[in-house]
């Protein structure tokens, strides 16, 4: 850099790289936000992956093993979805979601515990 001394290059840098780390801390607390998912989105995602295994709706699972996402909503929190979906599973794969069918999944199931119905959408 021109007719800068070390040292305020230093600064710049460790200020440029301070805000970089501060843009990205908070772009990742975004998209961890439990509320900011579209479930209508999550469910036309659940109904192309999901549903293969989990009863997405009134029917039963077709791998039986697989909870319906109604059960899923009314005993799981965000957190635990979240958790759920980021670690490895035995028995079900590991599937890879961008961040936004993620929070558009999770909103889709938890939206199954609000309005309190089984779903027929
Ligand atoms: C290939 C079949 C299969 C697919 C596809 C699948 N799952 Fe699963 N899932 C399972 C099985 C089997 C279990 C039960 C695993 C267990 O309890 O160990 C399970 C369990 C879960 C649980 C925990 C349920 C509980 O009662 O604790 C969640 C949450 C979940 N799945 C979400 C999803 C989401 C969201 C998708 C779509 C993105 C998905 N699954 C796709 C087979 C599948």
């Amino acid at each position: 850099m021109v007719g800068l001394t070390n040292r305020q290059e230093a600064d710049i840098k460790r200020l440029f790289l301070a805000s970089a780390i501060l843009v990205a801390a908070s772009a990742g607390l975004a998209a961890e936000q439990p509320g900011t998912g579209d479930p209508q989105a999550g469910f036309a995602y659940a109904k192309e992956v999901c549903a293969n295994c989990h009863a997405i709706s009134d029917y039963a699972s077709p791998v039986p093993a697989a909870t319906p996402f109604d059960k899923i909503a009314i005993s799981k929190s965000a957190e635990a979805l979240f958790a759920w979906m980021h670690s490895t599973h035995p028995t079900m794969p590991n599937i890879a979601l961008t961040q936004q069918d993620l929070n558009d999944v999770i909103a889709y199931i938890l939206s199954l515990k609000a309005d309190g119905q089984s779903g027929d959408r």
